[in-house]
């Protein structure tokens, strides 16, 4: 058998699942029974890419399976078994949207996550952008022992690669006990082969989100998966003719394929040069694949006894889990970076000062400070807090260490597991230093930690060292305005998938990702000049009313090569600023009520506009102008710049209630300030007041919302 004979094979076995599939449900439900999957804005993801075509029912879907069948071609060329690895992809897509038929959630209770929802993709942004999540790794199929899966698995999370999983491996890491599921970057997405879907959907999607690609370009977006999302496929076990199509997809895509299966290789004897890669050392794979994709891994040497990984970032240590609990809501603690001179700091210094974790009652809630005190000649005060930020990522990255909160209100918690293999006091000391050296070099030349448990000195040091230095700085960031500075900054992080995307960041506009702050784009600057963050001067008022400017609109065509002309800082309407996708919030017109409703990335429910958080994100994204929708930072909705230009935050009629109640201190205390509006937030609605706009208007007018006597915005 040659490679053509095993694809093909391949792709017509997946093709006749599909279509039994499709015909047994037409004849239960009838052809116009809805097809959809959830929390996506996008349909068929895989197929509305590929064709340009929107399936929303099983009528469609047949059609949809028809024009598969012509872009399945059998001549013995390689096109050939690239559209056969396309074509496998889009069946498996139908089979799997099959299974979610009225509203169904079919991977409930396996383990498995199956679909990922557009959220989840646009979370990933950030993270894959900054090098945070280096890759993404496919592995399907059975390893030759459970060891070597989990072995595989482990060495891949340990990198802060996201890791997907399909087939018998999942079995495999369950039984060895891996640390699974999204918030330590494993997820397992189903047992039947088809489900490997779930990743190719979630590449595809952000070509649509963040690449701004056309569906039905397939060219185009063939490109983007290829040069833009660093992912590869892991093969594990023999080799059978379905697996074989999926690859062949997973290479036209632009993702490597490396397997284990020496003997069906050789037979089928037809090379694809990089992308199908045979390595029978499974213990290899991991090298191989990084070196396949050319995927490069950050390494910080830390002198801990556990492991230290972004992948570890989103894990929980519940209560019946830790050892010890440093809690500030209940007893003093606190967390602080100071600028000291270079001579009164002895580099590598950890200090602790008070009893080490073994005193500790187990399960015990105890007092803890740590003081990461740094010098440099680049080093300003203003970039303390852009440190002390960072703790909360470089502690949750600890195996068995969760933060929440900063400042004088955080929460550590320290497992049972992390304690038992010897994590104690001064290996809080050892992360800080060596993550605060190595991300902030280019301004920090010394730096010593101190961590204090003893009780009493953490009480005195919070009210004398650590409250006043906080108070300081939050006068300075009242201070902060877009008038008081003389430079805004640019932001292209997300060029890397999102290729004419700028962010320009003011001190009263943080980036819409919600991660970059004025400060931190400074801090940015100062660390990398030549870096993503540049300095844009504002000297050539065009409008002040929108906020624009002659430096800002240069700026912004320079970084976004021409594709953007001019941009304004305040206006939803009049060319606001554009949208990478991954922003934490969106917010849209409302027409009937002369406002807009805002939708936070978490909230899965509906908005009075009749579009989910999904709908509304899909309507601007990939660098691209859309008035009327704009993606923006959380922080960004209590500001007195957010819509500036329509009126303000008084347009704002609703919003879900976690994200109302989240903002509501700040927000109000705006609409105080700017409009004498006492307890604005209770004239918002959420969704336990209104799901369509009849209800919401009445509520509106109710409580006499000031929005109902502003001009229409169109
Ligand atoms: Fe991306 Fe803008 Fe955030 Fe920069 S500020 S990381 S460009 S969303
Ligand atoms: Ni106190
Ligand atoms: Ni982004």
């Amino acid at each position: 058998m040659t490679l053509f004979d095993v694809v093909f094979s391949g792709a017509d076995t997946v093709y006749g699942l599909a279509e039994g599939a499709i015909d047994a449900a037409i004849a239960q439900h009838g052809a116009d029974k809805a097809v959809a999957f959830p929390k996506t804005a996008y349909f068929l993801p895989c197929y509305y890419a590929v064709t340009g075509t929107k399936v929303t029912n099983l009528g469609e879907l047949k059609e949809a399976l028809g024009v598969v069948k012509s872009i399945e071609t059998k001549n013995a060329k390689l096109n050939d078994v690239f559209m056969n690895g396309v074509g496998t992809a889009l069946c498996a897509e139908f089979i799997e949207a099959l299974k979610y038929l009225d509203g169904a959630d079919p991977y409930e209770g396996t383990g498995c996550s199956g679909h990922l929802g557009d959220a989840t993709i646009r979370e990933l942004g950030v993270p894959l952008v900054t090098g945070d999540i280096p890759g993404v790794a496919v592995i399907l199929g059975k390893a030759p022992t459970a060891d070597e899966a989990a072995a595989l698995v482990k060495s891949y999370q340990a990198q802060g690669i996201l890791v997907t999983l399909v087939g018998d491996v999942i079995d495999q890491c369950v039984e060895k006990g891996v640390n699974m599921g999204a918030n330590v970057r494993v997820i397992p997405l189903g047992k039947d082969v088809t489900s490997v879907l779930h990743v190719v959907s979630v590449a595809v999607r952000a070509a649509l989100i963040f690449g701004n690609v056309e569906p039905g370009d397939a060219a185009g977006l063939m490109k983007y998966t290829f040069e833009r999302v660093p992912a590869f496929v892991n093969a594990l076990g023999a080799l059978n003719p379905v697996v074989v199509a999926c690859g062949a997809g997973a290479i036209a895509l632009g993702f490597p394929v490396v397997t284990d299966d020496v003997a069906t290789s050789e037979a089928v004897n037809i090379k694809v040069p990089k992308s199908l890669i045979v390595q029978p050392d499974i213990s290899k794979f991991n090298a191989t694949s990084l070196e396949a994709r050319d995927i490069k891994i950050k390494i910080t040497n830390i002198d801990i006894p556990v492991a230290f990984a972004s992948a570890f970032e989103g894990e929980i240590v519940r209560k019946k889990q830790m050892q010890v609990e440093f809690d500030g809501s209940r007893v003093d603690c606190f967390e602080l970076v100071q600028t000291k001179e270079a001579s009164e700091i002895e580099d590598h210094k950890i200090e602790l000062i008070g009893p080490d974790f073994d005193s500790f009652e187990k399960g015990s809630k105890q007092s803890i400070a740590y003081i990461v005190e740094v010098a440099g000649k680049g080093m300003q005060s203003d970039f303390e807090s852009v440190f002390e930020r960072k703790f909360h990522s470089y502690l949750n990255c600890i195996e068995g260490v969760m933060h929440t909160g900063q400042r004088d209100m955080i929460r550590v918690r320290i497992s049972d597991a992390a304690y038992d293999a010897g994590f104690r006091a001064k290996h809080i000391g050892e992360v800080l230093y060596a993550k605060i050296k190595n991300d902030f070099d280019a301004v920090v030349d010394k730096c010593q930690v101190k961590v204090i448990t003893d009780p009493e000195l953490v009480t005195k040091l919070r009210h004398e060292l650590a409250i006043p230095a906080f108070d300081k700085r939050d006068d300075r960031l009242k201070s902060l305005t877009d008038e008081s500075v003389d430079v805004y900054y640019s932001c292209i992080m997300c060029q890397a998938f999102s290729p004419s995307h700028v962010c320009v960041v003011t001190p009263e506009r943080l980036g819409l990702c919600g991660a970059v702050s004025w400060l931190d784009a400074k801090a940015t600057n100062e660390l990398e000049p030549t870096g993503p963050c540049q300095v844009i001067t504002k000297e050539r008022p065009i409008d002040e009313r929108i906020g624009e400017y002659e430096d800002v609109n240069e700026a912004v065509k320079k970084f976004s090569n021409g594709a953007l002309e001019d941009v304004s800082l305040y206006s939803i309407m009049e060319k606001p600023m554009t949208s990478c996708g991954c922003f934490e919030c969106i917010c849209g017109i409302e027409p009937f009520s002369n406002g807009v409703i805002i939708a936070n990335r978490e909230y899965a429910g509906m908005t009075p506009l009749g579009m989910t958080f999904a709908d509304l994100a899909s309507m601007t994204g990939g660098g691209v102008q859309t008035p009327g929708f704009m993606g923006h930072g959380k922080h960004f909705i209590a500001s007195k710049k957010f819509m500036k230009a329509e009126g303000g935050i008084e347009r704002i009629v609703w919003m879900p209630k976690d994200l109302k109640e989240s903002v509501a201190e700040r927000l109000n205390a705006t609409a105080k300030e700017l409009y004498g509006i006492d307890n604005f937030t209770d004239m918002i609605g959420d969704e336990t007041i209104a799901e369509d706009p009849e209800t919401l208007l009445e509520f509106l007018t109710e409580k006499g919302h000031p929005a109902l006597g502003m001009e229409p915005m169109m």
